[in-house]
């Protein structure tokens, strides 16, 4: 089955990253259809593969309402949009890529399980991407080797970043949980699906603490404007839209995160859309209510334990992790693995980065690494590349909601499959 046919429903950021992907290995996959109320990105990417006016939709339910039209589907609409179409696509037999969150809560996450595994005959990856980075690929296989005994504790930091906090979970899309989902869910299931990989069992109980600390209107400075354009102490500002989203431009970006300001960006359509957009507003003064940092401790099947922080409050960097063995210990920042063994007290380095030592695509090569895994499971060459099929991902997303009710009630919470 190769090319893989595909079909992208939504053709937003991450859409059209992965249609990129296709774009660049016409050899293992083409798009054939695509869905998006957005006319331009659905022409961007029909305009890419040349593909027909009859199958180019301004919603999920188009293609969805045909006969089967691809082997496969990738659904990278807005979080709360996930269930509906993964449901209805699998039920007609499509492949499916679906982008994280399977759902919004649990409920409508065991539905959509449940669709999968019902149809039986498909394959199903959920874009847990830092599974598929090379980082972790070799992280596993060393923890697999055996090499620092049993795994007893891990320690794990997603420094979010003060200028990512504030486009996306303050400005941007997901920075009210009612439009999309809880901070720990949008950003941090991730990292409890990743230490869930790492330990390699499922996790049994949760605590959790965190709040929404900073990005208030109580924090807002005194003088300041409920826009950056208008505010007199803008300079002073940390968050100032203007100092982010200008700096970046002046330093030559033009992708992302500028390109969810503006379709086309340059200094014209960016200044404009400080001026009168949502990413202009006062970090201080606007509609978010998602946490700006969250703890949450894990305790997993044999008694392993694992402590998550995730936190605004840092220049935006990779993860950094520690993992505990009774043998020997590893830390890991992404890139870099340092195995240290308890018996000859010995130190090793491995580096993970690409030979010329840039990271290798978007989120560590973690892009790249799921389209490889999916598009050669589907097309039947490597059927086992998949390892964020239907009931992993289910279990670590169990994890996820129950941290957050832990969270919210000041309860220890314990995960039932
Ligand atoms: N795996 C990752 O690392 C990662 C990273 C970022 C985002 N995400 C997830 O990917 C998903 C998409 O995020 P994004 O950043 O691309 O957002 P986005 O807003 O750029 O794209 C979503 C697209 O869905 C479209 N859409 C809305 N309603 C639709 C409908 N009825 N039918 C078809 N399309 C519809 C929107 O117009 C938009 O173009 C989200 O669930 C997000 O959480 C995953």
């Amino acid at each position: 089955m190769k090319p893989v046919r595909v079909l992208i429903i939504g053709a937003g950021s991450r859409g059209t990253a992965y249609s990129q992907y296709i774009q660049k290995h016409p050899e293992d996959a083409v798009v054939v259809g695509v869905a998006d109320p957005d006319e331009f990105k659905r022409n961007r990417i029909a305009e890419m593969f040349g593909i027909p006016d009859e199958h180019v939709w301004d919603d999920w339910t188009g293609p969805a309402a045909g006969g089967k039209l691809a082997d496969a589907a990738i659904i990278a609409t807005p979080d709360s949009m996930h269930v509906e179409p993964a449901i209805a696509l699998a039920g007609q037999g499509y492949h499916l890529l679906l982008e994280k969150p399977v759902a919004t809560n649990e409920a409508d996450c065991r539905r959509v399980i449940q669709a999968v595994q019902d149809r039986g005959d498909i394959h199903f990856a959920i874009c847990h991407v830092l599974r598929y980075t090379k980082f972790t690929q070799t992280l596993k296989s060393i923890l697999d080797s055996g090499r620092i005994g049993q795994i007893v504790n891990v320690q794990h930091l997603e420094p979010v970043g003060y200028w990512h906090q504030a486009h996306a979970f303050v400005r941007g899309n997901w920075r009210n949980e009612a439009e999309s989902s809880f901070m720990l869910l949008a950003k941090s299931c991730h990292d409890i699906d990743w230490i869930g990989h790492v330990i390699g069992k499922p996790c049994r109980r949760v605590s959790s603490f965190g709040s929404l600390f900073h990005f208030t209107k109580a924090n807002q400075p005194e003088g300041a404007a409920d826009r950056c354009v208008d505010c007199g102490v803008e300079a002073d500002c940390p968050y100032s839209a203007t100092k982010i989203y200008m700096g970046m431009l002046e330093k030559g970006q033009t992708g992302w995160p500028l390109d969810v300001l503006a379709g086309e960006v340059n200094a014209e359509t960016i200044t404009e859309a400080i001026r009168i957009g949502p990413y202009g507003r006062c970090a201080y003064a606007c509609d978010n209510d998602v946490v700006d940092h969250q703890v949450v401790n894990m305790e997993y099947d044999g008694g392993a334990t694992a402590s998550f922080t995730m936190t605004a409050f840092n220049m935006a960097g990779s993860r950094k992790t520690r993992i505990h063995g009774t043998r020997g210990e590893i830390y890991g920042d992404g890139e870099k693995i340092i195995v240290t063994d308890f018996l000859t007290d010995q130190t090793e380095t491995i580096d993970t980065s690409a030979a010329d030592g840039t990271m290798a695509g978007g989120h560590g090569g973690g892009d790249d690494g799921i389209m490889l895994a999916f598009l050669g499971a589907v097309s039947g060459d490597t059927p086992e590349a998949i390892v964020t099929g239907p009931q992993e991902s289910l279990e670590t997303h169990l994890a996820v909601f129950a941290a957050e009710r832990a969270r919210l009630n000041g309860s220890v919470e314990t995960i039932s499959l």
